[in-house]
Formats: structure tokens, C-alpha cells, sequence
């Protein structure tokens, strides 16, 4: 199992545990994290599933696809840096403990 820590924007924070392999909006989904919709079910198309990577993880996550670049201009809160798709980015060992921010607005 993988750990990932959902802060929600009001800075209270969920801990789940998923099996390898799962994605980081699949595994909000799965546990009824709030503040992760994941409308086109993990197919990069809607940015619904926008989070912002902690810091001490920034090096540990594979970079960006050229369609996550692209979708990341239409989120509704606003990225940066730190953010990425949660469908995007596949859970393994590594990630353990990854610490992923939810935006304040999905939509
Ligand atoms: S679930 Fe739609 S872009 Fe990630």
C-alpha cells in the first residue's frame, strides 16, 4: 500500500492508503476525498483533478506530458508551479507518503 496526504485548502488533511499503481485522483475518488472531481475519469481532458505537490516531493514525481502542460492552462484555480494532474501521477513505493494541496476551486 501507498500513503498519499490530501491538505485541503481550509489546511484539514486526509491520509489514505491505496495500492500501488493507483493514481492520485483515483485514490481521492476511492476514499471520498473532497475537493477532487476527476470528471473524464483520468483521461487528462478536464483538469478537475488539479493539485499542487508539496515541496520536499517536487523531485520524486515524474515530469509533466505535453497534454498535462497544456490542460494545466485551464484550471480553475490557478497553477503554478507545483501543480499537476492527480490522474497523472501514478502511485508507487517512491511516492509513499507523497503530500499533494488541493486548489480551492475545481470548476
Ligand atoms: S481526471 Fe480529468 S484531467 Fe485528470
Amino acid at each position: 500500500m501507498v500513503q498519499v496526504v490530501f491538505v485541503a485548502a481550509d489546511g484539514s488533511r486526509r491520509d489514505v492508503d491505496v495500492a500501488a499503481g493507483t493514481s492520485v485522483m483515483q485514490a481521492a475518488i476511492l476514499n471520498n476525498v473532497n475537493g477532487i472531481v476527476g470528471e473524464c475519469g483520468g483521461a487528462a481532458m478536464c483538469a478537475t483533478c488539479h493539485v499542487y505537490i508539496d515541496p520536499e516531493f517536487a523531485q520524486k514525481v515524474p515530469p509533466r506530458s505535453e497534454i498535462e502542460e497544456v490542460m494545466l492552462e485551464a484550471t480553475a484555480s490557478e497553477a503554478d508551479d507545483r501543480s499537476r494532474l492527480g490522474c497523472q501521477i501514478v502511485l508507487g513505493d517512491e511516492l509513499d507518503g507523497l503530500t499533494v494541496h488541493l486548489p480551492p476551486a475545481q470548476y
